[in-house]
Order: structure tokens, then C-alpha cells, then sequence
């Protein structure tokens, strides 16, 4: 049988859909089209790749998306997009398969998680609901649910998490979980499996559970460490709680605490694989051993080849996209003159904001606002940046997320951080100068009162920002100009 051709992609602006898109997008015998909500997140794809607007909330996009199509990929989930996310996942999956059996799809692929129902966190029981859901129509479609646990791949929750523990604790006091087996899998063997899926001869719905070696999060850390050449240690004490756990990952590691704790439930219990349905159905696939996995998750970071991390998913922030900035209640807007210096290079020190590089100017009041949203359950400064140089849409950049990018003209950054209100923060480039505006949408009156208390920390934060900037450009420039001449 030919593998199947016409393919949708969904969740291709998320961690493990957006490594899968770069396969798919590079395989011409491949017919694919993606489902996004937001197009500008997209990397440059060939033009055969058809790509539709909306989300699986949008019956008319949804119906549009699976037209034609012989298998759909559904790499999506709600979590971090509200309190009521299992609701969501329930609609979202019925909308799927609705759709998928009404255009006359053959096969949906799903990912979803390891674990027993009877002892899953409520994320991992949606995900398992999820695939119930989607493998509810076997008389009309066939669906493949795999199930994963623990992902090792650069820029994965639980890889950050594991390298940021061994790189700055020599020794780990641990609470009793990270003695619980899971059986972590490479994301390259996950996407192994998951293009796989399209070759399938085998008719019926099946669930299929994959993963490497059988290891504890304890052992999985001392291998990393191993893996990195750092000799570790590690002290079990029975007294961590859950909530004491989640607030040291938090204090270690760039998740924010909602991630922690979710991080933590899960491994409470056991995430081992519960058939043998991997080697039946996919012979071919060896899964690596969980040390090339970390080696190459740190040779992908080192070389900057981070395709994809945990923060790509835009949560909570879909909400309001096109909140009209111009009528933002608060702004707060100052001018630069680039004085000589090409709008190029004032752009490339713009772009090379936060994360290791930092904020321009007193950046201890930035640390401090990020430890402030860090204990407020919010991302801090620790997410750092995918790149220290490159930006894209959707890009997470401490506790911003790049809202806009326009070379040499235009970057917006929309704030994730823990605030009484929506904040934006523009840089946008003329020919002469730089303007840097701040805008604010308050809530209520604490979200005024928030303003009128940072307002005295603008003034100087984002004065001497711009002057920076504006320096930083003209060092680029002049650097630029010296390799030149040397040629
Ligand atoms: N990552 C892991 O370590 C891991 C481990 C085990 C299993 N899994 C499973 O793998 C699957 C994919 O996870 P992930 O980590 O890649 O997720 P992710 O990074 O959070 O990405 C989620 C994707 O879904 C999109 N999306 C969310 N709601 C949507 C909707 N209603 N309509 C259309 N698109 C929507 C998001 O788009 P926006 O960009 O617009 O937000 C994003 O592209 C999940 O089922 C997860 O349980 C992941």
C-alpha cells in the first residue's frame, strides 16, 4: 500500500508539531496543509504547503482544513489556556473527529500521554479523554493514539527542567518522586514514529504506547549530568511535598509554577508503557538510548538549532490578539534619534534583547521584577530566549512573547507576565529614529494603581534603554565596518 498522501498538520506552532511540520513541509511526496491560528508563527514553508487560519473551534476553518485529506495529525492540547482546559479539549476533540468523519479522513494520529487512568493528573486524564474521544468513530475512521511519557529533546519542559537541576546543583536534595519509573523516548523518535504512522497497513484503532529504557527522574538527572560530564548528587528526603517541589523547580528551572506542579502530579505515579503494540506495528523503529538523546537535545542548544521549545504555544495570550494598541488607556512613548547609525544594525541590537544579553539598562530592576513574577506563578526572567540573536513570531523572550517582527522596522513584544492588566512593549525603526512605546490596558483600579507605581521605574529604566539601544547599534555598525575592512 503507498503511504498516505494528503496529510493535515495540526498544532504546528507547538513543540513537538512544529519539529514534525519541518519533515513533512521537506518531503515532496507529502500533499500537507496546516491548521494554525495564527499564520504569522509559521516558518517559510514551499509554496505546495497549504496553510488554513482558525482553530478547532472554527467549524467553517476546521471543515475547510480536512478537505481532501487522507490523515490528520492532532498535536493540540488546552492546557494554560484557561481554568475550564479540560472542556476545551473535550469540545475540541469531538469538533476533530466530527469533521474528520464528514469529509471521509481515513486516519487520525494523535500523541498523547502515558499513564493509568486511576492515578493520572487531571492533564494527563484529559489527554486520555482526548484520545477516547478521537478514537470514538472505529466504524468510520481509524485512529493511531500514541502515548508518550517523558520527552528528551531540546527546548522540552521536562529536558529544561532535568539539564537546569544538574547544571546548577551538585548536590539534589529530592522528594520521593523522582523514584517513580517513567520511560523516556527521544522527540526524534517520537517524530520517528509519528511520520511512521502515515506507512500503517494495519486496520482498527489502536493505542499504542512508546518509550526507551525504563528509568526514575532521579536516575534520569544523574545520566544527564553524566551526559554533560558533571558528577551529581543526589539526597532523597521524604518531607518535599508536591507544592514544596513545584516551588524549588520554579526557584531552578525557567517552567513557571502551574507547569511545576502539572510536572510534578504526574510523576507521582508510574508513566511506564502498558503494550506492545510499538514493535508489532513498527518494527523498524529502535528507540535511542536516553544518553544520545541528551547528547544530542545539548548539541541541537550549543549549535542553536533549538527548532522548537515548551513556551511556543501561545496559552493564554490568544485571548486578545489584536488589542487595538493605539487606544491602549496608558502609553508612554520617547523617541531616539538614531543619529547616523543604519535603522539595520539599531534593528539587530533591538532583536538581541533580554534573555543571557539582558535589558540595556538596570538590570537588576528587571531581575527583580522577574523574581516578583516568578512568585506570583509567572515566568520570571528564567524562559530566557530560543536564540540570543534570532527572533520569530510567537517566540518567547523572558516573560514577553514576540507579538510582531518586521525586519528593520518593527518588533512587538506582548507581556506574559503577572500583571492587573494587558501590557505591550514596541520598538519600531524610521530612518532617523527609534520610538519605544509602552502601552497599557489597566484592570480596574488596581490595574491603575500598578501603572502609577512602576511609572517613576520607566522613567528610568526605558530612558537609558533607548540610549543603549541606540549605542549598541552604532557598536554593531563599527564592528561590522572593522570585518569589512579587514577582508
Ligand atoms: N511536549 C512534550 O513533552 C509531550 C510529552 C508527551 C506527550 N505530549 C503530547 O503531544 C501533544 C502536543 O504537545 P506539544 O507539547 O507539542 O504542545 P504545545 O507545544 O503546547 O503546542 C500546542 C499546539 O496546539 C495549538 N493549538 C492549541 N489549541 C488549538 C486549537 N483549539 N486549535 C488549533 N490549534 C490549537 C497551539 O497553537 P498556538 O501556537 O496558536 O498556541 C500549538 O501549536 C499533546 O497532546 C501532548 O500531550 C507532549
Amino acid at each position: 500500500m503507498q503511504p498516505m498522501r494528503h496529510i493535515l498538520l495540526t498544532g504546528a506552532t507547538g513543540y513537538i508539531g512544529r519539529r514534525l511540520l519541518l519533515r513533512l513541509a521537506g518531503d515532496p511526496a507529502v500533499a500537507l496543509r496546516v491548521l494554525v491560528r495564527t499564520r504569522a508563527k509559521l516558518p517559510q514553508l514551499p509554496d505546495r504547503v497549504e496553510v488554513v487560519e482558525g482553530s478547532t473551534f472554527q467549524l467553517d476553518a476546521l471543515t475547510a482544513a480536512v478537505q481532501g485529506i487522507d490523515l490528520a495529525y492532532y498535536l493540540i492540547h488546552s492546557m494554560g489556556q484557561g481554568a475550564d482546559f479540560e472542556e476545551m479539549d473535550r469540545v475540541s476533540a469531538h469538533n476533530f473527529v466530527d469533521a474528520c468523519v464528514a469529509a471521509g479522513v481515513r486516519r487520525i494520529v494523535y500523541l498523547g500521554g502515558l499513564g493509568r487512568p486511576e492515578s493520572a493528573s487531571p492533564h494527563l486524564r484529559s489527554r486520555m479523554e482526548t484520545g477516547a474521544i478521537l478514537s470514538s468513530r472505529p466504524d468510520r475512521i481509524q485512529t493511531i493514539h500514541f502515548r508518550a511519557g517523558v520527552i528528551i529533546g531540546s527546548g522540552s519542559t521536562s529536558f529544561e527542567i532535568i539539564r537546569h537541576l544538574v547544571q546548577k546543583l551538585p548536590v539534589m536534595v529530592t522528594p520521593r518522586w523522582v523514584s517513580t519509573r517513567t520511560q523516556p523516548i527521544g522527540v526524534n523518535d517520537v517524530l520517528a514514529y509519528l511520520q511512521a504512522a502515515r506507512y500503517l497497513t494495519a486496520d482498527g484503532c489502536f493505542e499504542v504506547d512508546i518509550g526507551g529504557e525504563a528509568m526514575t527522574f532521579g536516575e534520569m538527572m544523574l545520566a544527564t549530568g553524566q551526559a554533560m560530564g558533571l558528577r551529581r548528587w543526589i539526597i532523597r528526603v521524604p518531607v518535599l511535598t508536591p507544592k514544596l517541589s513545584s516551588y524549588w523547580l520554579i526557584l531552578f528551572t525557567p517552567v513557571p509554577y502551574r507547569l511545576a506542579a502539572t510536572l510534578v502530579e504526574g510523576l507521582r505515579s508510574e508513566t511506564v508503557v502498558t503494550n506492545d503494540r510499538s514493535h508489532q506495528l513498527f518494527p523498524g523503529i529502535q528507540t535511542e538510548p536516553f544518553a544520545q538523546s541528551v547528547r544530542t537535545a545539548i548539541a541541537e542548544i550549543e549549535q542553536r538549532q533549538v527548532i522548537s521549545r515548551w513556551s511556543d504555544s501561545s496559552g493564554e495570550l490568544r485571548e486578545d490578539p489584536d488589542a487595538p494598541l493605539e487606544q491602549a488607556v496608558f502609553q508612554d512613548r520617547r523617541s531616539y534619534d538614531l543619529n547616523g547609525t543604519s535603522t539595520a544594525s539599531v534593528f539587530r541590537a533591538v532583536t538581541a534583547i533580554g534573555g543571557e544579553h539582558g535589558w540595556f539598562s538596570y538590570n537588576i530592576l528587571w531581575r527583580l521584577r522577574g523574581l516578583i513574577d516568578k512568585l506570583a506563578g509567572g515566568y520570571g526572567l528564567s524562559r530566557g530566549r530560543r536564540d540570543p540573536e534570532a527572533l520569530r513570531i510567537g517566540d518567547s523572550l523572558d516573560f514577553w512573547t514576540v507579538a510582531d517582527l518586521v525586519p528593520d522596522h518593527r518588533l512587538l513584544l506582548q507581556a506574559q507576565m503577572k500583571l492587573p492588566g494587558r501590557a505591550w512593549l514596541e520598538f519600531l525603526l524610521t530612518d532617523r529614529a527609534l520610538i519605544q512605546t509602552a502601552y497599557y490596558y489597566p484592570n480596574g483600579v488596581w490595574g491603575r494603581l500598578y501603572w502609577y507605581l512602576v511609572l517613576p521605574f520607566h522613567g528610568l529604566v526605558f530612558h537609558k534603554m533607548g540610549r543603549s539601544i541606540i549605542r549598541e547599534g552604532r557598536r554593531i555598525e563599527a564592528a561590522g565596518a572593522c570585518s569589512r575592512g579587514g577582508d
